[in-house]
């Protein structure tokens, strides 16, 4: 089987430079989720019709082995898949789908894929409360399909059924090339219609099978920022149901948002208004916060992260304490037991385990070792303003508050750094390293007075 996806519309309606197949659902492009549910389907070729927003589109989804096909002016939904015949096979059956219909499951399609067969045109059809604006199934009175008729070109009668067409199909290529070669533009808004080919099957006696979707929603389009922001929320539900279905506490479902793939072990909790995005993994009995953001990410089993943490490209071992208020930067990696307390930040950097960084530092390109104590108000200076350098602290290193170490330089095991040390020559293992002025205290000395006048 083929697919092809329309994804040529304007999306007028989003108001916004952006194409709207390209506007995000949970942190993808719309059309980036059919192209995923198109490959899960195991198709052959898949091909996208583009038009406005045209390269850009291209470009963005940047995905190789797609095909694509420009189709400029728009003239309708049957001219839109006209333009992808030239990449399918009269052998072959293809299957049309919808950029901005994104949350179509690969289970229905497979349905409406084993309906076709490979000879019957099969539609996927939903029967609405509302059928307002969609093409409404016409049949006969022994139930077969005869044609679909748009809103537009409906009469009075024609409106009250309810049984509307999705627009999601699979045809015979063959076959279909030949109806859209006959499908004229002769209706109410002037477009050549894919739909007017289900009354050119019935005319050639093609037989026409029709499936429902397992639920409504997922053959919801968007046209609007509204519609965009309902999907997101009934796609962030339904991952909320499934992470709780897996055992994983959430404090609120409605308070979390998955914007990637979040895989999490048992016990895990999180509580409300966390944001995760990319891949994430999550070990036993981790817990999140509040108010957490964690982007590509691993968590070891029994990580506790604080309330207000932002963690990004970040490998933490187990039982590490992190937050609140921390901030772990790209290529941070922590061993077991590591704590990391509130405005401390890590970018580049490998902490060991049992080490401790507890109140506001910055520790960049840094190699830090085994049961290290970073004081408050430490800071690695890994920048001359036009090098990064790194700074290697060695195990059980004492690092007193407010000390600058200045890279590149490394601290020797045992050492100690006293307090306010601005570190910018090895310090040795096992030693005391002190670099500040001697405290000096002047006996006798008195305050200035204000002078009276
Ligand atoms: C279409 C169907 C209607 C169905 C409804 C479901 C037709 C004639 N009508 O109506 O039966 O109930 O979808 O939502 O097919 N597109 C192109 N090129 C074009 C025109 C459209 O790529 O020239 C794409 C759009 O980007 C969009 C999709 O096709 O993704 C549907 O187009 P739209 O204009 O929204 O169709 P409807 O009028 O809603
Ligand atoms: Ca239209």
């Amino acid at each position: 089987m083929e697919v092809v996806i329309l994804a040529a519309g304007k999306g007028t309606r989003m108001r916004s430079a952006l194409p709207k197949v390209l506007q995000p659902l949970a942190g993808r492009a719309m059309l980036g989720h059919v192209v995923d549910t198109a490959r899960a389907l195991e198709a052959g070729r898949i091909c996208v019709v583009y038009g406005h927003g045209g390269e850009v589109v291209r470009e963005h989804l940047g995905m190789a082995d797609l095909l694509w096909a420009r189709q400029e002016p728009q003239l309708g939904t049957g001219h839109a898949v006209q333009q992808a015949l030239p990449h399918l096979s009269d052998d072959d059956v293809v299957m049309v789908l919808y950029g901005d219909v994104p949350l179509i499951s690969a289970t229905t399609l497979e349905r409406l894929q084993q309906a076709a067969g490979g000879t019957r045109l099969a539609l996927l059809t939903v029967a609405l409360d509302d059928p307002t604006g969609y093409g409404r199934i016409l049949r006969n009175p022994a139930g077969e399909v005869v044609r679909i008729v748009e809103q537009k070109d409906a009469s009075e009668a024609e409106r009250a059924v309810r049984e509307v067409n999705t627009g999601i199909l699979v045809a015979p290529v063959a076959r279909l090339r030949d109806w859209l070669s006959r499908v004229g533009n002769d209706n109410a808004q002037g477009e050549y219609y894919l739909t007017d080919i289900v009354g050119l099957a019935v005319e050639d006696g093609v037989e026409i099978a029709t499936v429902q979707p397992s639920a409504v929603w997922e053959t919801l389009g968007v046209n609007s920022k509204r519609q965009l922001a309902e999907l997101e929320r009934l796609h962030q539900r339904n991952i909320a149901d499934r992470l709780m279905d897996d055992g994983v506490t959430l404090i609120d479902p409605a308070r979390i948002d998955v914007r990637g793939q979040l895989v999490c072990g048992r016990d895990v909790e999180i509580d409300i208004n966390c944001v995760f995005e990319g891949r994430v993994e999550l070990g036993d009995n981790v817990r999140i916060g509040a108010h957490c953001v964690v982007r590509n990410a691993v968590i070891g089993a029994g990580t506790r992260i604080a309330p207000f943490s932002h963690v990004e490209d970040t490998i933490m071992g187990a039982a590490c304490m992190v937050g609140p208020y921390a901030r772990t930067r790209p290529g941070t990696v922590l061993g077991e037991d590591v704590h990391l307390g509130n405005f401390v930040e890590v970018k580049n950097s490998r902490i060991d385990n049992h080490s401790k960084a507890n109140h506001l530092a910055y520790v960049g390109d840094a190699d830090v070792g085994q049961r290290v104590n970073v004081g408050a108000g430490t800071i690695t200076c890994n920048y001359d303003g036009a090098n990064k350098h790194r700074t290697v602290i060695e195990d059980d290193v004492f690092i007193g508050s407010d000390s600058q170490l200045v890279a590149p330089v490394r601290v020797g095991k045992g050492a100690t750094l006293a307090a306010g040390t601005t570190l910018t020559k090895d310090a040795p293992p096992q030693q005391l390293t002190v670099s500040r002025a001697k405290q000096l205290s002047i006996a006798g000395w008195k305050r200035p007075v204000k002078k009276s006048s």
